[in-house]
């Protein structure tokens, strides 16, 4: 397990177990005082790119299904929503979310 944190907020991210192309990316939270300013949004970016610096192949989180704010962040940063389901623990929805990672072919030696 990684935890990063920089002004704008925190993050992890796990590798799959048994699929260590998967990113298991949770834990993200922007402090209370700072939301609403778009520091979600810049979050995400840093938290993306550092799944891009570990070569995962595909990245994967759950959000409450009544998280707007987190949903649009996600939306924005080209996730997309892959499945719902009932969840006993919570007693809510819960929505399965997912991204590929592009690889950028390097043409530096073409
Ligand atoms: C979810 C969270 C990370 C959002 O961070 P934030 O810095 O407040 O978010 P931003 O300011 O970057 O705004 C996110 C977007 O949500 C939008 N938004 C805000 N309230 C909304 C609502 N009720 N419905 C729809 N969109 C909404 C904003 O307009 C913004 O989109 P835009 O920039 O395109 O206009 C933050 O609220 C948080 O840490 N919450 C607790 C932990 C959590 O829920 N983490 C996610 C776990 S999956």
């Amino acid at each position: 397990m990684a935890r990063y944190s920089n002004i704008f907020g925190a993050f992890e991210i796990d590798s799959m177990p048994g699929q260590s192309q998967v990113a298991v990316c949770h834990s993200f939270v922007v402090p209370e005082e700072n939301r609403g300013k778009g520091y979600g949004h810049t979050l995400k970016a840093y938290q993306d790119a550092e799944i891009g610096i570990q070569h995962y192949d595909f990245a994967i989180c759950t959000v409450a299904a009544q998280n707007a704010r987190q949903k649009r962040i996600l939306t924005v940063a080209g996730w997309r929503h892959l499945t719902s389901f009932r969840n006993r623990r919570t007693c809510e929805t819960t929505e399965l979310w997912g991204r590929e990672e592009t690889v950028t072919k390097d043409k530096s030696h073409e």
